[in-house]
């Protein structure tokens, strides 16, 4: 039974093919739904069109389905098409007329759009603290680390002395710059779209105002046009920000599962950490990170898939959007999954402190000695030249002395500005962080 229903059942097939697994999907929004009905009726109450009593016998009704909800004893049942169809079923059955009133002045294309904003802040907060703690381990792994020289690469060619300190610091400013784009994301889902109903607004005199002050939302979509094309913008700065956190740890995963080959064996796990081959009994590969890779890397298609799916789209509600739901729920768990894992295996990182006593990095310090005589007033390029000579002629022996002092290098990690940072960005959703 849908609740357009007009005296006629719809084909199964059409049904089935249109629903998809939408009610699957349906119960993770089941609770912001509930949320969305109590400011609603509430409204619908201030502005005259349910009374006291009503009010009171729907708050009711919708709070045992909210508990039911939270105990894991609602379902969507196979007849009934979304998640709010079945909540207003549920209230009809149990209230009877009264049940029949809850949707007054507005409609499923701004219900589950209030819905999904109250979900996605939600959602994008959950990132954001699961992201601050593969930054914290970042950071307190590079300032563990800091003393301990790694090479440093550029065109794959050994290059500078770079430290561990540098390595893992780097990350975790990187997710700095992640985190601005998910408090972006977090502030265009922060609007309250309810009262744009079907998406063109309604003649009843809807208090907009309170039901985004009940919501908790910062602001509203006022255009009510704007509020329904917010649905898959949201969902594209979302998986814009998802996207971006992912880059930074797919790139740390690909660091990782080099740095463990036996050509780097820079750093490494206990065995437990590690998976084994079937024919090799040598194997301990990094599994893990490949996983991790392979997965941020899927994820670094979202943006793309919600352009694609929504693009082009006629302005107003369009049933494409419903599959919106079915590219952002799965990415949402999958990016704090790969955090998580991310986060516990830092826990567990070996470093290797001597890599640089290998004779094969030697030319690392070519720059550090060309500096050195630079500072002792030999000119740069004169000092380039005697070293480059030295090198050529395969008499370069080095100092092996490292001595950077300037903001951000491996002297001076600036470990603390960049926790900062963090902290600003993530005391605007609400995140704390030590
Ligand atoms: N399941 C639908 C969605 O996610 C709910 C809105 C349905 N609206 C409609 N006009 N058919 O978009």
């Amino acid at each position: 039974m849908q609740l357009w229903n007009k005296g006629f059942e719809p084909d199964r097939m059409i049904e089935e093919f249109t629903v998809g697994n939408d009610r699957e999907l349906d119960m993770l929004l089941a609770r912001y739904d509930v949320q969305g009905s109590l400011a609603h009726i509430k409204m619908l109450e201030s502005i005259g069109l349910l009374t006291a009593d009503e009010l009171e016998v729907l708050t009711g009704g919708l709070n045992e389905i909210a508990a039911k909800i939270e105990c894991g004893e609602f379902a969507i049942a196979p007849g009934v098409e979304d998640v709010h169809s079945q909540v207003e079923f549920m209230l009809t059955e149990r209230l009877g007329d009264v049940g029949k009133k809850i949707h007054s002045g507005r409609s499923r294309n701004d219900q589950v759009l209030v819905d999904l904003k109250l979900m996605m802040r939600e959602s994008l907060r959950d990132i954001a603290k699961a992201t601050a703690q593969v930054f914290e381990s970042l950071q307190s792994l590079s300032e563990e680390h800091k003393d301990v020289l790694m090479p440093g690469y550029t065109h794959m060619q050994i290059a500078m002395p770079s430290s561990f300190g540098l390595w893992f610091g780097a990350y975790a400013e990187s997710l700095v710059d992640d985190m601005q784009m998910l408090v972006a994301a977090y502030n265009v889902a922060d609007q309250n779209p309810l009262g744009s109903a079907a998406g063109y607004g309604s003649s009843f005199p809807l208090d907009r105002a309170m039901t985004t002050r009940e919501l908790g939302f910062s602001s509203m979509h006022y255009n009510v046009v704007a509020a329904q094309m917010s649905r898959g913008k949201t969902e594209r700065a979302a998986s814009m920000a998802i996207a971006s956190i992912a880059s930074t740890i797919g790139h740390f995963a690909m660091d990782v599962c080099m740095y463990m080959c036996q050509n780097f064996g820079f750093v490494s796990f206990p065995d437990e950490f590690t998976t084994g081959s079937s024919i090799m009994p040598h194997k301990k590969n990094p599994d893990v990170f490949e996983i991790m890779r392979g997965k941020c890397n899927r994820l670094q298609a979202l943006p793309n898939e919600i352009a694609l799916l929504t693009t082009n789209l006629p302005l107003g509600y369009n049933r494409d959007l419903q599959l919106l739901k079915d590219i952002i729920f799965p990415a949402v768990s999958e990016i704090i999954k790969c955090l998580d894992m991310c986060a516990f295996m830092l826990g567990h990182i070996r470093i290797n402190r001597d890599i640089l006593s290998d004779s094969k990095y030697d030319y690392l310090f070519t720059v550090e000695d060309v500096n050195r005589m630079t500072l002792s007033g030999v000119p740069f390029r004169e000092a380039y030249r005697t070293i480059g000579m030295q090198v050529q002629n395969g008499e370069y022996k080095p100092t092996r002395q490292v001595s950077h002092t300037h903001a951000g290098s491996i002297g001076n990690l600036c470990t603390d500005a960049i926790h900062e940072k963090m902290k600003i960005l993530l005391d605007k959703i609400g995140v704390n962080i030590l």
